[in-house]
C-alpha cells in the first residue's frame, strides 16, 4: 500500500515535533539522577562535549538518512542496502525495551500527582516515603497500568494530536516552572555546595564510567539510535535546513536537562540527609528530593502537583509517541489493523514491565548484573542495544552509503552545511571508535571486570 507521506508544515513544525519527543522523563527525571552518580560538574561537561560532536553527527546522519529515503527506520537500511536490513530490526528493539520501563516511571509521576492532590504533600517529603512506596507490591504495578493504559487509549481514540496540543501549552509552563523552581533551591542555605557539585568540573571524579553514562544518556535523550529521528526525518521538508534543526533540538533538549540538573541536584545537599550520601539514589533521587523541596513554602504543594502534571504530559507524549512506533512495527509485519496491534502492543508491554515494577519489592532479590530490574533494562537499551545501533549506523552511513550521500541531502535546495568536515570524520573515524571503546568498558562495568590491559576502569 503506497500511502503518500505526510510531512510537517512550517519551519519551526519539525522542530518543535522533534524536541517533543526528545524531551521527556530523560531531561527531567534520568539526566539528574545520572549527573548525581557520576560526578556532578564533569558529568555535564562530558555530556555537552558529546551533545556537539557524537549527538549533532548522529542527528544529522538519522534525519538525512529519514529524508533522503522517506522511510521509517525499518526499512530505510535496506531500502539503500539490502544486506543491511538487519540494523533495521535492532533499531525496532530499542522502544520494546524502553517503553515498558518508562511507563513504570511514568506510573510514579501519576502517583505524585494523586498524592498531591490528595493532600499528602507533607508525607511526600518524608524520609522513606519514595521507598516505602515502590515496596509495596501492588502500588506500582498500578500505577504502571494506569500510565500505560492511558497511553494505549490515547493511541487506541487516535487522540495523540489532542494530548500534543495540550502538551505544547503545558512545555513553556513546564520550563517557566523548572527556572523558578531551581532559583529558588540555588538561593536555599547549603545548596551552593550543591551549585558547585553540578557545575564546577572536578576531573577527580573523572572516570570511564562518566563516559558511558553521559553517552547512553545522550542517545536517550535525543531519542538517537533508535530510529525515530530517522522517521521523523522522512516526514520533513526538504526546504528546511537539517543543521539548524539539529542545532535548535540540541540546545532545547540539553537546556531543559541543565535546568532540571539545577533543581535536583543543589536540592540534594540542601535537604537531603549528610548531602552527598544521597548523590547516589539513583532512579528515586527526584522523587525523594522534590517533594522536600515543595514542602519548604508556603503553597509548595500547589506547585507540586503543577509540576506533577507538567511532567506527567512530558513523559506521555513521549511514552504515546514510544508505542506509536512499536505499534507501526507490529502492523506492518502482521498486517494487523490499528485495534488488535495496539492490543498486542498494549499486552506485550505490560508483561515487560512488571519485572521492572516489582524489581524494589517482592523482586528486589534479582539484581541482573547487580541491577535493580528497572536499571537493568534501561541498561540493556540504553548501554548495550543503543551503542550497537549507533556504531552500525555510523559504518552503514561512512562506509556503505557514503557520507556524501548524506551532505547532499542535507545540502539539498541550496541549504548550507557549516560543519560537513566535522560531520564526515565523526560518522567515519572517531563515532565508531569511541562508541566501540565506550561499549567495551561499559561492558566492564556491568560485569565488575575493574582493570582491562592495566586501564583502571572502576574507581
Ligand atoms: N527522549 C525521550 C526522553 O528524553 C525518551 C525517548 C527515548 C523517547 N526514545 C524515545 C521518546 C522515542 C519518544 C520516542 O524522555
Amino acid at each position: 500500500m503506497k500511502q503518500k507521506r505526510s510531512s510537517f508544515t512550517g519551519k519551526i513544525g519539525f522542530v518543535l515535533a522533534a524536541a517533543g519527543s526528545a524531551v521527556g522523563l530523560g531531561n527531567i527525571w534520568r539526566f539528574p539522577y545520572l549527573a548525581a552518580k557520576y560526578g556532578g560538574g564533569i558529568f555535564l561537561l562530558v555530556y555537552i562535549i558529546l551533545a556537539v560532536t557524537f549527538g549533532f553527527a548522529l542527528m544529522c546522519a538519522e534525519i538525512a538518512l529519514g529524508r533522503r529515503t522517506g522511510k521509517s527506520a525499518i526499512a530505510a537500511f535496506g531500502y539503500l542496502n539490502k544486506k543491511w536490513s538487519f540494523v533495521g530490526w535492532l533499531v525496532a528493539l530499542v522502544p520494546v525495551l524502553i517503553l515498558p520501563y518508562y511507563s513504570v516511571i511514568g506510573g510514579w509521576i501519576t502517583k505524585y500527582i494523586s498524592v498531591y492532590l490528595t493532600g499528602n504533600g507533607t508525607a511526600a517529603a518524608g524520609e522513606g516515603f519514595f521507598a516505602d512506596f515502590t515496596a509495596t507490591t501492588g502500588e506500582p504495578i498500578v500505577w504502571f497500568l494506569i500510565f500505560i493504559g492511558l497511553t494505549a487509549l490515547v493511541l487506541l481514540f487516535d487522540v495523540s494530536k489532542g494530548v500534543e496540543q495540550v502538551s505544547k501549552i503545558m512545555m513553556p509552563i513546564l520550563i517557566l516552572l523548572t527556572v523558578g523552581i531551581a532559583v529558588y533551591i540555588v538561593l536555599l542555605p547549603g545548596a551552593y555546595e550543591g551549585v558547585k557539585y553540578y557545575l564546577m568540573p572536578d576531573f577527580s571524579n573523572f572516570t570511564i564510567a562518566t563516559v558511558v553514562a553521559a553517552m547512553g544518556q545522550l542517545f536517550y535523550s535525543m531519542s538517537l539510535a533508535m530510529g525515530i529521528m530517522i522517521t521523523y526525518g522522512s516526514y520533513m521538508k526538504k526546504d528546511i535546513s537539517i543543521e539548524k534543526s539539529v542545532r535548535q533540538i540540541e540546545v532545547f533538549d540539553t537546556g531543559i536537562a541543565f535546568l532540571a540538573g539545577l533543581m535536583v541536584i543543589p536540592a540534594v545537599f540542601a535537604f537531603g540527609e549528610g548531602g552527598e550520601a544521597s548523590l547516589g539514589k539513583g532512579p528515586g533521587l527526584m522523587f525523594v528530593t522534590l517533594p522536600k523541596v515543595f514542602d519548604s513554602f508556603k503553597g509548595g504543594h500547589i506547585i507540586g502537583v503543577a509540576f506533577f502534571i507538567m511532567v506527567f504530559f512530558a513523559a506521555l507524549t513521549s511514552s504515546i509517541s514510544l508505542m506509536e512506533t512499536v505499534i507501526s512495527i507490529v502492523r506492518d509485519k502482521t498486517g494487523l489493523g490499528r485495534k488488535s496491534a495496539c492490543g498486542i502492543v498494549f499486552a506485550g508491554s505490560v508483561i515487560i514491565g512488571l519485572p521492572s515494577a516489582l524489581g524494589f519489592s517482592i523482586w528486589d532479590g534479582i539484581k541482573p548484573l547487580g541491577m535493580d530490574i528497572l536499571t537493568f533494562f534501561d541498561f540493556i537499551s540504553n548501554s548495550v542495544v543503543m551503542p550497537i545501533v549507533a556504531i552500525l549506523t555510523c559504518i552503514f552511513i561512512g562506509y556503505i552509503v557514503r557520507p556524501k550521500q548524506m551532505i547532499n541531502e542535507i545540502e539539498a535546495q541550496g541549504a548550507t552545511f557549516n560543519q560537513k568536515k566535522l560531520f564526515s570524520v565523526m560518522i567515519k573515524y572517531i563515532a565508531p571508535v569511541f562508541i566501540v571503546l565506550i561499549f567495551i568498558f561499559s561492558l566492564c562495568e556491568a560485569f565488575n571486570i575493574e582493570t582491562l590491559f592495566g586501564i583502571q576502569i572502576l574507581k
